[in-house]
């Protein structure tokens, strides 16, 4: 499978991966079974999830039938924000291990730059982001830095191989590089196209960040969760119906190569196995520079996953 090169590891990311938002508990290990079975070699989890423990267990069931070996996966997990500062990073992450079964990620990712206050996981977990009135959102005072100085010390320990972040925008990376002994290897966000995010994925470059593409799907992720916004499904969009006609793919399998073209990985959720295998499929064909183009001028800046319509004191991508 195709893959882009993490820099300082040289570690081998896949370009295709699986996406474990919203992957149902009761069959989330067995999904992830059968995703590995499919070829699937990335999971992208977190802790927010609430499914670490059974996708940990799909993993085992492959690893211990001898379907894949330890090495060949790439496993994500990310740190949640009640768990920012220095007491509770390593914590936290080596919980997250434990729930997964695993001795070490191969990524670990802030999920937003965000820091809220601690939750701990005896009484809530995943804590999410409001108080226990499930209302209130509390926010805690720690520094990126502080955050960051943690996540390098989990490479120094070994609980992650790679250390990275998401939901960030060029601000907080710049200062994220001010001080950083480990630089972002990675870099997960919102790109579909409704949201090419062209000048993030140059600076991106410019500083030889990888960048994950998440929902790819656009609005399909957010209609379950009434967060859709009304716009027309990408699915069903004529740039995208007409170059799916063009290569004889399906129109997902021409959302996830258009972002792959350009350079990112992708990590499309699906809870069917048959969607899961295609979704896989997303490599073997090229777009047309022409169809790539009309993709693109798609974009609205539309973002779907803005934590300010939760609390506007959460405005990171304002
Ligand atoms: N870092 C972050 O803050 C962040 C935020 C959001 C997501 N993520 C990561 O990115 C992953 C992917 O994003 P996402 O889950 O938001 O959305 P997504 O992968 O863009 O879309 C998932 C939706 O598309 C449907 N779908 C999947 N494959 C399909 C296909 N081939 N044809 C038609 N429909 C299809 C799924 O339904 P079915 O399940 O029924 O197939 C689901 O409703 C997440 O799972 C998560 O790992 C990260």
């Amino acid at each position: 499978m195709a893959s882009i090169v993490l820099k300082r590891t040289n570690q081998k990311m896949p370009v295709v991966g699986f996406g474990l938002w919203k992957v149902t508990k009761s069959t989330c290990a067995d999904t992830v079974y059968a995703a590995i079975k499919s070829g699937y070699r990335l999971f992208d989890g977190a802790g927010d999830y609430g499914n670490e423990k059974e996708a940990g267990e799909g993993v085992r069931r492959a690893l211990s039938e001898g379907i894949v070996k330890r090495e060949e996966l790439f496993i994500t997990s990310k740190l949640w924000n009640t768990f920012h500062a220095k007491e509770h990073v390593n914590k936290i992450a080596k919980k997250q291990l434990d729930l997964w079964g695993l001795d070490h990620f191969d990524l670990f990712l802030i999920h937003f730059p965000i820091a809220l206050q601690y939750v701990d996981p005896s009484h809530r977990y995943p804590p999410e982001w409001w108080g226990d009135d499930g209302k209130t959102v509390t926010l805690a005072n720690v520094p990126m830095q502080e955050t960051w100085t943690c996540m390098e010390e989990l490479v120094d320990q070994g609980v992650a191989k790679n250390i990275g972040i998401s939901n960030c925008s060029g601000s907080i990376i710049c200062d994220i590089f001010r001080y950083a002994r480990i630089e972002p290897q990675v870099l997960q966000v919102e790109i579909h196209p409704y949201l090419t995010q062209e000048p993030l994925l140059k600076f991106a470059k410019t500083l030889g960040i990888a960048v994950t593409a998440y929902s790819s799907f656009g609005p399909q992720s957010y209609l379950e969760l009434g967060m859709d916004k009304g716009v027309t499904a990408l699915f069903e969009h004529d740039a995208i119906t007409s170059a799916a006609s063009k290569v004889g793919k399906t129109t997902a399998q021409v959302l996830l190569r258009w972002a792959i073209q350009r350079g990112m990985a992708v990590i499309p959720k699906s809870n069917s196995p048959d969607r899961l295998v295609q979704n896989l499929q997303s490599e073997d064909f090229e777009l047309s520079e022409d169809d790539m183009k009309a993709i693109s001028a798609l974009n609205i800046n539309l973002r779907l996953n803005d934590p300010a319509e939760i609390d506007p004191r959460m405005a990171i991508f304002a």
